[in-house]
């Protein structure tokens, strides 16, 4: 077991958290303040990666909505900061090690698609990893899972379909689609975005795909939603800058924290 993982269980008094939440760029908060029961800094949490971007706070917040426990990483990190591939999956192994069953992980993305503008909720249904990295390269830990994980359900469908319930219930409008990742820092070029549009391609962003990875692979079932926050290079004029990413997802912000509010309450 991993040394943060020990030192979360001593601060839960061996509590389990089954439900795990990953907060992409600009989403800053989850939970209200009357949710939440405590936090620790990935500071002290020896293994975690720290997040070197702004937008990314840099800990994880436990905390209950509607009974179910949940443990949310306020801010992550990302390969082009230059982590070795399996220290990004600490944080994931370690969501497991204290119970984690369940993931719903978020993202700001660009839009591959002209109908599906800034502020729009993307459900993934699937990804295209063309980031060129995979945080599962190395000597295997059979102790989380096999060294050929299997794909094909990667984006529980189970899960997806109760996404799909809680939009309907909660009238908030979601697209569904194939993520693609790219590496970054640098915003992709037009004609990347003309290549990834060709091979399938719904949304663009830099995340997401090695936590999907490591969740898989240690068999923690999980969801994940795009909130788009511009066009992707070369289908609209405007210059594409992190400060836009930032601005247009605490736009959204609320939206995405209802719509994952509602899915959780649909859940056992
Ligand atoms: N490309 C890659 N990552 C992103 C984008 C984009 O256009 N927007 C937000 N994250």
């Amino acid at each position: 077991m991993l040394k943060s993982s020990k030192i979360i269980l001593k601060k839960t008094n061996n509590e389990k958290y089954p439900f795990g939440i990953i907060l992409g760029s600009g989403i800053k908060n989850f939970f209200e303040k009357k949710e939440i029961k405590f936090s620790i800094s990935y500071k002290n949490l020896p293994e975690f990666p720290k997040p070197t971007i702004k937008g990314h706070s840099g800990k994880i917040v436990f905390g209950s909505v509607y009974k179910k426990k949940i443990a949310c990483l306020y801010g992550r990190s990302h390969i082009y900061e230059g982590h070795t591939p399996n220290k990004l999956a600490n944080p994931i192994r370690v969501l497991k090690e204290i119970g984690c069953q369940t993931l719903v992980i978020t993202n700001a993305a660009g839009s591959l698609n002209k109908k599906m503008s800034s502020g729009s909720l993307m459900l993934i249904s699937d990804h295209i990893n063309w980031s060129g990295f995979n945080p599962l390269i190395g000597p295997n830990d059979d102790n989380y899972g096999t060294r050929f994980p299997d794909m094909s359900d990667a984006y529980n469908l189970d899960l997806r379909q109760k996404m799909h319930k809680a939009s309907k219930i909660g009238k908030i409008p979601l697209y569904k689609g194939v993520y693609t990742m790219y590496s970054g820092p640098n915003f992709e070029t037009p004609a990347e975005i003309k290549a990834l549009r060709v091979i399938g391609g719904d949304a663009v962003g830099m995340s997401t795909v090695p936590e999907v990875i490591v969740a898989n692979h240690c068999g923690i079932k999980t969801v994940a939603i795009s909130l788009i926050t511009n066009f992707a290079a070369g289908l609209s004029k405007n210059k594409l800058s992190h400060e836009e990413t930032l601005r247009e997802a605490q736009k959204g912000e609320k939206n995405i924290v209802k719509l994952i509010k509602i899915f959780l309450n649909l859940l056992k």
